[in-house]
């Protein structure tokens, strides 16, 4: 028997599996870190920690299943995207990562959209200057830490330094190298226009793959650190989202996922490339050879209802622990309790700023209506509405673009919560279902990397062989009138506080 690990570098924690191959679950380990965030708005990462977390949970899935490391036929690699890592000369990270919901770059945005124009940069990149890309990121230290972007020699996503220093390869592959805006999205390539707009030399950047291709070979040093044979694959891999998506069948039209991670996205895969010309949604490169996706992001999802629980219902997480329950399904349970609507309490979910629909790093998180009849579990219950509202917004703009759904497949930690998945439905007007999966972007690239091992024929055909839908969530009429009248509320208060948000962006208050 084949096996193949699927590991992914994550915000909150890296998590490898180890499958079989007909993509059984054979073992999988999480190993969490710190996000640092230093200002109001900033956040950062040390890629010692994600370095660390992969050596743990690769030697520990290998030595939990007792399986022969010489049967592992490949890696695959999915990471959170977008982020900032810098080598110097000796390979020594320079700073700490600045990641993907930080929103410090506003005024480089400003900047790389006048060096490069604005349709031109929709045209190549597929997406306007935004916060969350690297681009800015990149602006941000040549600006601010000249000292630290001199010294530097290599740029790289996050999974990027993880294949580095399991393989000793600088590469990336083409759905993660997307989110860093300098790939020309429709040829599949680094753009040297924009480059040398932005003064950045090609040579710091990583060769760029396909997603299934196979980009180099486990050195003696990362075996000995991770339990793996010397010489086994890496593939590409993927960045969160694509990797997700090919975990959860996302790889024809028509099937489209709603994943509630810390961000939430709605993914839909596309034959042809199809660019919001507002750039609302960003258009990638798919992790599916010669394909692309369209996906709205919003920028805290898991991260607002981890804000919530943390903060309000200490007590009752602690209670979960003891008892040895996950403590987000006492969260479901004691939400259920309290009817859709949250008894007219609304929030929301701009604690990071926000992408999808707004672009607008300045919002801030809101509850509105809060009156002294609401308890702590009317605001979680805001925070869980909240999130599904700005994923409908998402999807109002897919559909907008011509991507009708046919299926949306619930995924992620959120995708988990039969809460969450009857709030989507009825959000959304239509039935929501799961895949038979529960492990997926470490799935996803565990088929990649299945594909670069000649395991699977194609990424298409391997999802069609072991993806399935397990559960359907029906829509309830009665409640989606209830979500139609709140969602049009929830829309309206954005556009009003809009320019508070500037305000409050451009005080001492912060
Ligand atoms: C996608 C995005 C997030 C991060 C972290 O554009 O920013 O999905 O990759 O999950």
């Amino acid at each position: 028997m084949a096996y193949l690990i699927g590991t992914d570098i994550g915000t909150s924690g890296t998590k490898t599996v180890l499958f079989d191959e007909s993509g059984n679950t054979v073992a999988d380990a999480l190993y969490e870190y710190e996000m640092y965030q230093p200002h109001n708005g900033w956040a950062e990462q040390n890629p010692a920690d994600w370095w660390r977390a992969v050596c743990q949970t690769v030697s520990e899935v290998i030595v939990k299943s007792g399986v022969n490391a010489a049967d592992i036929k490949g890696v695959g690699l999915s990471g959170q995207m977008h982020g900032l890592v810098m080598l110097d000369k000796n390979d020594e990270v320079i700073r700490p990562s600045i990641i993907w919901c930080d929103q410090r770059t506003a005024l480089e945005c400003e900047r790389i959209t006048a060096l490069v124009g604005k349709d031109k940069l929709i045209k190549i990149t597929a997406n306007p200057a935004l916060t969350g890309f690297t681009a800015s990121k990149i602006m941000w230290v040549k600006n601010n830490e000249p000292e630290n972007y001199d010294r530097c020699v290599k740029i790289m996503l996050p999974k990027d330094y993880i294949r580095y220093m399991l393989t000793g390869e600088f590469a990336t592959e083409v759905s993660d190298a997307s989110g860093m805006q300098l790939l020309d999205i429709p040829s599949r390539g680094w753009s040297p226009y924009v480059l040398d707009k932005l003064g950045i030399g090609i040579e710091m950047l990583g060769k760029v793959y396909e997603s299934c291709e196979v980009t180099g070979t486990v050195s003696a040093s990362a075996a000995a650190l991770t339990g793996l044979k010397k010489g086994t694959i890496v593939v590409g891999g993927a960045g969160d989202q694509a990797a997700g998506a090919v975990g959860n069948g996302i790889v024809r039209e028509g099937v489209v996922s709603a994943t509630i991670g810390t961000s939430g996205v709605v993914f839909a895969h596309t034959d042809q490339i199809s660019i919001d010309p507002e750039g609302r949604v960003h258009t990638f490169c798919h992790a599916v050879p010669g394909a692309w996706h369209i996906m709205g992001v919003t920028q805290a999802a898991g991260l607002s209802f981890k804000w919530a629980r943390d903060n309000f219902f200490a007590g009752e997480k602690q209670t979960a622990a003891l008892l040895g329950e996950d403590p987000n399904y006492i969260m479901d349970k004691i939400c259920g309790r309290v009817p859709c609507g949250a008894n007219g309490l609304i929030y929301l979910p701009y604690l990071m700023g926000e992408r999808t629909p707004h672009l607008d790093p300045d919002a801030r998180g809101v509850f509105f209506g809060l009156s002294a009849i609401h308890t702590k579990t009317d605001m979680l219950r805001a925070v869980m509405e909240g999130v599904i509202f700005s994923l409908r917004d998402c999807i109002g703009i897919i559909r907008g673009m011509g991507t009708e759904p046919e299926t949306v497949l619930a995924s992620g930690g959120g995708g988990n919560s039969t809460l969450w998945r009857q709030m989507m439905a009825d959000a959304f007007g239509m039935d929501i279902s799961v895949s038979n999966s529960k492990q997926g972007g470490a799935l996803g690239v565990a088929i990649l990397a299945g594909v670069g091992a000649g395991i699977y024929k194609s990424v298409p055909s391997a999802c069609a062989e072991l993806i399935g839908v397990r559960e359907t969530t029906v829509f309830n009429a009665e409640d989606a009138k209830i979500y139609d009248r709140n969602y049009k509320l929830y829309a309206e208060l954005y556009e009003r506080l809009r320019p508070c948000f500037k305000t409050l962006a451009g005080s001492d208050l912060i």
